[in-house]
């Protein structure tokens, strides 16, 4: 789809899933975080205007209504929720903030704001302003814009300093692949990389890579993920790209892809939207997940707790739902696996903590 100038567009399949994983990740996301902190910032970058065509809520809302209609919402009363939505077009601005509107009072502890600015100005203009407790405030910043300009590293790294900051953006892989050896996108692409060994590098999986390692490496965000979405026609148009420095945060948010994808966990396909997984039975392939186990430990004793954080932080497998039964057990039927230290009265092919082994 060409960017759209109208105030409303068209809702695509994999706007839907991006919403999808939205949702599935602030639902759990909420009550976590509310959890530990008084104050807690949801900021929408490029907001848009809060509906589709189709009627269809856009990111605002459903930021909003998941919170609203959480379960969990009358135990976060002492959490302070501020949504600041920022568009830069005014119409859409005009349109969200009566969209918001209609959904009547919010309960006292949920502020909202409509910014019609951009996101880098705003940005700049909160952390100078900042003091050290605005600074500390856990802050979920979707970063949602239609190409490669207006995002800017220096901002997001200003913006997610705290501990407790996350990211979960759309990065315009394919229009980067195709506008980086332009002189007039190359400004926007070296403030956007915060860096310019982009220049150097060619390919989806190079450039995205590269941006991961940017995340890290500039903003701090030690754990980066990436979620592929594609075209009817096949093709990528874009990573929705997910940093934190919170293990749990990994975990919430593999979980979310993996409802998204229950066949890999990593992408979706306009072409495969509404139709069932290709596991019948539920169960992905999990072969890569035992042969990723088996490079890295071979021959060594290790313990369930190890494999289990090796599995959330550096496959693409959830230890909750594929370690275990599906590899570690069948691993153990087959001889590939000798449990060498568990507590007494262990069944074969279960693992409970503290169970240690080796893999051969
Ligand atoms: C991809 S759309 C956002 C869709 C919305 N996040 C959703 O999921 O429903 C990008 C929006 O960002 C707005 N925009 C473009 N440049 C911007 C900037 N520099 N700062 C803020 N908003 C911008 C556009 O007008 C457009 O409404």
């Amino acid at each position: 789809m060409a960017t759209p100038t109208a105030s409303v567009w068209t809702l695509e399949p994999h706007t839907r899933a991006k919403h999808d994983l939205l949702r599935l990740y602030l639902g759990a996301w909420y009550p976590i975080i509310a959890r530990y902190e008084t104050r807690v910032l949801f900021l929408d970058g490029f907001a848009g205007p809060g509906i589709y065509k189709d009627g269809s809520p856009g990111s605002p809302l459903v930021a909003l209504q998941t919170l609203l209609e959480h379960n969990a919402l009358p135990d976060m009363g002492s959490t302070q929720f501020d949504f600041v939505f920022i568009e830069n077009d005014t119409e859409r601005a005009a349109r969200l903030q009566e969209e918001i509107e209609a959904i009547g009072a919010l309960p006292p502890n949920i502020h909202w704001t409509v910014n019609v600015s951009t996101f880098d100005n705003v940005v700049r203009g909160m952390t100078a302003a900042a003091g050290p407790s605005e600074r500390s405030v856990a802050t979920l910043a979707f970063v949602d814009p239609f190409g490669v300009k207006g995002v800017d590293m220096d901002a997001i790294a200003a913006l997610l300093q705290a501990d407790k900051c996350e990211l979960f953006m759309t990065f315009m892989v394919d229009a980067v692949n195709r506008w980086r050896e332009h002189d007039g996108v190359t400004p926007h692409l070296d403030r956007l990389f915060g860096t310019q060994d982009y220049r150097d590098v060619s390919g989806h999986g190079d450039l995205v890579k590269l941006y991961e390692e940017q995340l890290r490496n500039r903003v701090g965000l030690h754990y980066v993920r990436s979620f592929r979405m594609i075209r009817e026609d096949g093709h990528t148009v874009y990573y929705l790209v997910h940093g934190t420095r919170s293990e749990k945060g990994v975990e919430k948010m593999k979980e979310a892809m993996w409802k998204v994808d229950p066949d890999n966990g990593a992408a979706f396909s306009d072409r495969l939207a509404g139709q069932v997984s290709l596991f019948v039975d539920g169960t992905p392939n999990v072969r890569q997940l035992k042969a990723q186990l088996i490079a890295q430990f071979q021959g060594r004793v290790v313990g369930i707790e190890d494999l289990q954080r090796f599995t959330l932080i550096e496959t693409d497998f959830l230890p909750s739902k594929h370690l275990k039964t599906a590899v570690l057990k069948s691993m153990e039927e087959c001889g590939e696996l000798e449990v060498v230290n568990a507590k007494a009265g262990r069944r074969r092919g279960t693992f409970p903590d503290g169970t240690q082994m080796r893999i051969s």
